[in-house]
């Protein structure tokens, strides 16, 4: 699927194929997401952890630009703000969980980010198709992460583990 052609190269997005994409190739100057990808993606979707979708060149496949992982999740009802929480029943809710994301460092500030966040969004928005889905959590690793995912309408819900959930009807 062709997903958005920049100004410098054509963008696709897919499920992670180990064979077909360069995890080795990847640096995003996060070193332990760099080694999720080179070491646990493939084990993680054998188990059912997590699924990981990759952004990468069209003319040249394997070459990574970006990858988030998603997984099935729960958001606590007290976790969210009042006005999120009317008429919702008061147990967890169903959600989807990007457990990481990154982009390549070579192009910083290019969209990508963007990219991969739209795309983790529309899957989930598919997944309702299949099983419900009420909101997208993600735990940002710091301060910077957690201004990015903001500026797309998370909202912070749990200071101690920077957990962030996007409600319904926000999407970037
Ligand atoms: C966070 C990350 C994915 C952003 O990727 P990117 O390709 O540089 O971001 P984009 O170019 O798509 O930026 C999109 C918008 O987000 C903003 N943005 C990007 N990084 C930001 C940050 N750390 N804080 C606040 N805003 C940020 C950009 O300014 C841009 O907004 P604008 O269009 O109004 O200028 C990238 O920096 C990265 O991979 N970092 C290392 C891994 C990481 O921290 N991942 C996130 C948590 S797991």
């Amino acid at each position: 699927m062709v997903t958005r052609s920049t100004s410098e190269v054509p963008i696709s997005a897919g499920e992670l194929d180990p064979k077909r994409h360069d995890r080795g190739g990847f640096d995003c100057g996060v070193e332990p997401l760099n080694r999720y990808l080179r070491a646990l993606v493939v084990q993680h979707r054998a188990k059912g952890i997590a699924t990981t979708f990759v952004l990468f060149d069209s003319d040249q496949p394997v070459t990574i630009l970006g990858y988030y992982s998603l997984s099935a999740a729960t958001l606590a009802f007290e976790r969210m703000t009042e006005a999120d929480r009317k008429s919702l029943p008061t147990y967890p809710v169903p959600a989807v969980r990007i457990g990481r994301l990154a982009a390549t460092a070579a192009r910083r500030g290019r969209g990508l980010g963007e990219l991969l966040l739209q795309n983790a969004i529309k899957r989930t928005l598919l997944a309702r198709h299949t099983l419900g889905v009420y909101a997208v959590v993600v735990e940002a690793n710091d301060a910077s992460a957690e201004a990015f995912y903001r500026k797309y309408g998370f909202r912070l819900c749990d200071v101690q583990t920077r957990q962030l959930y996007l409600p319904p009807g926000r999407s970037p």
